[in-house]
């Protein structure tokens, strides 16, 4: 029997908010499907929430935002319950009284049946932001999308029978023949003031807002992910011994941790194999590496002669045209995410050779900026000048300091509605479990 899934070969239209909603769950509950009642009730890693309580959070979070503040607002930390994140930190979700798969699934059924009543009188024509165009219900489907990438990270680090992952194959009659990319070249930008982050209000969230300008200097940043190959050589170079390639935080996490190479590349014969899911192959130096963490390309980065980039400089090599004189939504243009544009939703549970998807290459000659892995960049997570929290403060600005950095971009695990150029994701420089690359830059 083959282990591919039967999702058609495009993407569905989203018709109406109802069908976004609708799709959205479809997919949380094809990932969820394979894996056994044992595996959704168990805590896998200190790091990660046990699967069901991931899908009790999805539906509280719609219950919320899709019923109660549709009926006058109340504040996201005053709904109480097993569900509400700050309440329950991860480290205690697995002693949590949770309730077993059919106890969640039912929780996700039944706050849907009232969602779907009461999305019929949403009046989308509203000046309250939140209601316009109907962006509340955009937010909590990307809310759902992104609780899928986290359950599919929790079945990537946990042990035992491996994630049965179903796999759906894109050839190249849909991609375009596959491209040769210089994983060693670099693409350079000439400096100038620049467009960062974006005033959409019908999907982006509020830390990708205001659009606002930056001024950089010239700059040059690789056309590729770094690969497995280049990482490789570092790792062969004694990149994880040399001290003076590690900053002092880095460098004592390594210690700590004793880390030698990213996590899931193990030892094997005199080379190294990598994991997804049930899938494990020999090291391909052809693909970006993942699962590395920001001091790990970081080091690297030094080891390189190079430096990671800013996310202004990231968000400039995607997006700026210097033909329009404009920015574009994705590297390839203003047009929404397809299959055959990059390595995102889900399909391959994998990443792909670099030149894969020849499509997806920004105007400056950048490739796999979306899909395949997020990318770290050197800067804190903070507002942009002129930040409004909305419609909570609880999704960014409670994270905003030097202690998170951020990455762009986008994994294969990461659905297409949750990922565009401006699209900021954050995380703590020791993170591992993140489907995490990175690509380098330099002054110029
Ligand atoms: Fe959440």
């Amino acid at each position: 029997m083959t282990d591919t899934a039967t999702r058609p070969d495009t993407l569905p239209a989203l018709d109406s908010l109802a069908a976004t909603l609708t799709e959205a769950r479809e997919r949380t509950l094809a990932i969820v499907q394979r894996v056994s009642d044992e595996d959704l009730a168990l805590q896998h890693d200190p790091l990660m929430s046990p699967i069901v309580w991931d899908l009790g959070h999805i539906a509280h979070f719609e219950e919320l935002w899709l019923t109660r503040n549709l009926d006058g607002p109340i504040e996201f930390v005053e709904m109480p319950g097993l569900f509400n994140p700050f309440e329950n930190p991860r480290r205690v979700r697995g002693s949590l009284p949770l309730p077993n798969r059919e106890g969640a699934l039912a929780l996700m059924a039944e706050v849907r049946e009232r969602v779907l009543d009461r999305l019929e009188s949403l009046d989308v024509g509203s000046d309250d932001p939140l209601r316009h165009d109907g962006y509340v219900v955009r937010m909590v489907a990307q809310h759902e999308y992104q609780h899928d990438e986290t359950i599919l990270q929790t079945l990537q680090l946990k042990t035992g029978e491996p994630y049965r992952a179903p796999r759906v194959e894109v050839d190249a009659s849909l991609t375009g023949a596959p491209i040769a990319v210089d994983d060693r070249a670099m693409v350079r930008f000439p400096g100038g003031v620049v467009d960062v982050g974006t005033s959409d209000r019908g999907a982006a969230y509020d830390n990708e807002r205001p659009r606002h300008l930056v001024a950089l200097a010239p700059f040059s940043i690789d056309v590729a992910p770094v690969t497995n190959r280049a990482y490789l050589e570092f790792v062969r170079d004694g990149g994880y011994t040399r001290r003076e390639l590690w900053s002092d935080a880095g460098w004592a996490w390594r210690e700590q941790e004793k880390l030698i190479a990213p996590k899931g590349w193990r030892p094997d014969g005199d080379g190294y194999t990598e994991r997804f899911f049930d899938r494990v192959r020999a090291l391909d130096p052809s693909r970006p590496v993942c699962h590395v963490c920001y001091w790990e390309a970081d080091a690297y980065a030094r080891w390189a002669g190079k430096r990671l980039p800013t996310e202004a400089e990231w968000e400039t090599a995607a997006s700026w045209d210097h033909r329009t004189g404009r920015k574009l939504a994705y590297p390839w243009g203003d047009g929404a995410p397809t299959l055959a544009h990059a390595n995102i939703d889900q399909l391959r549970f994998d990443t792909a050779p670099i030149g894969t998807y020849p499509r997806n290459v920004s105007p400056l000659g950048c490739y796999g900026m979306i899909g395949d892995v997020w990318e770290w960049t050197s800067t804190d997570f903070h507002g942009y000048p002129g930040y409004e929290s909305f419609p909570y403060k609880e999704y960014s600005e409670v994270f905003f300091g030097p202690e998170y950095k951020v990455l762009r971009g986008g994994s294969f695990a990461t659905r297409a509605g949750a990922i565009r150029n401006t699209f900021r994701n954050w995380d703590y420089p020791i993170r591992r479990q993140i489907f995490s690359g990175f690509r380098c830059a330099r002054d110029d």
